[in-house]
């Protein structure tokens, strides 16, 4: 990970500034996020207890949503994010902090097989470089049974012609000012392509938000 010259200050700012975003977004979206993660406590181990990775967790913006007593695990490949998730764990005091893993999604070696109950990805799978390996990490991690969650902004349908073209003529700038976040992603095909055994999955329109990241995917699927 790049501390310090050019690309190392980028990264400082784009952590900066996605700590600041992440709280505009959660509460345009508190209501979807809120029911998103409303059923996670069934995914309990027999103990009751529930261990979590989030991975490109930015700033901590979903601790909030998180059970009572739930074991969460962060990861993500910019370690500016430490001081801000240190805030948001201030914060959050009903969870407990196993530790924070700078690593991309893609190469999550240092956590175990089959050692997870929940994995989470929010507004994630569309800066990855792989979205297929990232998957196929989490299917590893995650214990049978386990669920990944994931909320994520997508392509428009080409259907909404005037959105399809919008996000084509936009996405070049947007991954340069997003840290390589792309806006065309159909995220979708590559989940029903990572062979979980279930999948459900809901289109919605996030109206609060800009035009060209409306359409949104959210759900989760079961290993
Ligand atoms: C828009 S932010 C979302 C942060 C957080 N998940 C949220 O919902 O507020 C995108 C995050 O993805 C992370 N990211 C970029 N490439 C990644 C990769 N290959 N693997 C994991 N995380 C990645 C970025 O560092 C950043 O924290």
């Amino acid at each position: 990970m790049e501390r310090t010259g050019l690309n190392g200050a980028f990264k400082k700012l784009f952590a900066a500034l996605s700590y600041n975003s992440a709280f505009i977004y959660n509460e345009k979206m508190h209501e979807f996020k809120r029911e998103l993660f409303r059923n996670m406590p069934r995914f309990a181990g027999a103990d009751g207890t529930l261990r979590l990775l989030e991975i490109g967790c930015g700033s901590g913006a979903n601790f909030q949503y998180y059970p009572n007593g739930c074991t969460v695990i962060c990861s993500d490949p910019n370690a500016h994010f430490d001081k801000y998730l240190r805030k948001n764990m201030e914060e959050n005091k009903h969870l407990c902090y196993e530790g924070f893993l700078v690593a991309s999604g893609e190469s999550l070696e240092h956590v175990k097989d089959a050692s997870l109950d929940v994995v989470v990805c929010t507004l994630v799978l569309c800066s990855v470089r792989n979205v297929g390996e990232v998957l196929q990490e989490v299917r590893r991690v995650l214990k049978t049974g386990g669920a990944f969650y994931f909320l994520e902004h997508v392509a428009s349908e080409r259907s909404s012609l005037w959105l399809y073209i919008l996000q084509h003529v936009f996405e070049p700038l947007w991954y340069c000012l997003g840290e390589g976040c792309t806006l065309t992603r159909t995220t979708w095909r590559d989940l029903e392509a990572a062979g979980f055994t279930q999948l459900y999955i809901e289109h919605i329109t996030a109206l609060k938000v800009s035009t060209v990241i409306k359409p949104h995917i959210m759900g989760y699927c079961i290993k």
